[in-house]
């Protein structure tokens, strides 16, 4: 795909490959092992305006950065436009650049809450909550579905109500929330935001490969593309969209990575939390399930770091 810059208001990216919010996974490791392929983006997993609000420890130790993030980006969720603002005021958000608000999640706990996806029939409202949350002085991004119910998109009249509250930039993921994270990209769809707004927008869903990510940017127009789970499994997807070689072996990213956690927590808590990320590391790993059984008896990393340097030896 062809590689660009996107003006975000007063910021300008390297380029137009972005790092998804993802909850449990796009902590501050897994950001800078994406930014250090190339993503010019890396989104925190969604944090709770309310936990913010209520100091919980948890909530803040989401918000944990290096000076690695030159350009800070968190993502919130929510559904009450003042308590969303003083959450971003909180001294717990001044570090971050831009804010991403949260209008896709599908899991019941926060649909049934009214936040995340089930904002997506409500556009004055999710208006509303960007307009006060621009109050802060803060970049405000949003991310969204194409819909609630495949089948009927909402996301174009989503997006203008958006834009006028004033959002700097949309990210789309191209499926409906009954459709959590499974099937067919709506291309068409996105293509219609693209159209339909006048800021920047970034086309998610499906992109596991250079080949996906130039089919998403043919088929919708957008500006750029954010990449979800294809980075978890691969985060050298960006060296490989942007035409790069790498030259770093899956031991040595894995090994990178435990290192990276280990700067910040303990190693049973590393051992314990890496060993999800692990089997994403090992997917399509000939004859690695033994290896991933085993990692999952193991608490500490040097004997998982042991078992995975076995296994590429062998
Ligand atoms: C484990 C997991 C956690 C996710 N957490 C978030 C999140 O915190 N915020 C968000 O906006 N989307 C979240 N998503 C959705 C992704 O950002 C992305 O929109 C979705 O996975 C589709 O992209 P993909 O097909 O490339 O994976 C999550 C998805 C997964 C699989």
């Amino acid at each position: 795909m062809k590689l660009k810059k996107v003006k975000i208001n007063r910021i300008t990216t390297e380029n137009n490959l972005f790092l998804a919010p993802l909850a449990g996974f796009s902590d501050f490791a897994m950001r800078s092992i994406c930014l250090s392929f190339g993503a010019s983006l890396a989104f925190t997993e969604m944090v709770s305006c309310k936990g913010l609000i209520y100091g919980n420890l948890n909530t803040e130790d989401l918000l944990f950065t290096t000076d690695d993030e030159k350009i800070k980006c968190a993502q919130v969720f929510g559904n009450d436009p003042t308590i969303m603002r003083k959450a971003v005021e909180l001294p717990s958000m001044e570090k971050f650049d831009i804010v991403d608000v949260n209008f896709g999640c599908p899991m019941p706990k926060i649909f049934n809450n009214g936040e995340g996806s089930a904002l997506l029939d409500k556009p004055e409202l999710a208006e509303k909550i960007i307009s006060e949350l621009k109050k802060t002085g803060k970049i405000i991004t949003a991310k969204i579905r194409i819909g609630i119910l495949t089948g009927k998109p909402l996301a174009v009249d989503f997006a203008k109500a958006l834009e006028q509250g004033g959002a700097d930039m949309i990210t789309v993921h191209g499926r409906a929330k009954d459709k959590i994270y499974a099937g067919e990209v709506d291309y068409d769809t996105i293509a219609e935001v693209k159209r339909a707004v006048n800021i920047p927008v970034i086309a998610n869903g499906g992109i596991f490969s250079a080949n996906d990510a130039d089919k998403m940017i043919k088929n919708t127009d957008a500006d750029g593309v954010m990449l979800a789970r294809g980075a978890l499994e691969k985060p050298w997807l960006f060296a490989e969209i942007r035409g790069e070689k790498v030259n770093i072996s899956k031991k040595q990213i894995i090994r990178k990575h435990i290192e990276k956690l280990l700067t910040r927590y303990d190693d049973e808590v590393v051992a314990v939390n890496f060993r999800k990320q692990i089997c994403l590391y090992l997917k399509g790993e000939p004859n690695s399930a033994a290896l991933k059984e085993k990692i999952f008896a193991l608490k500490n990393t040097r004997d998982i770091l042991a078992a995975v340097d076995d296994f590429f030896a062998s």
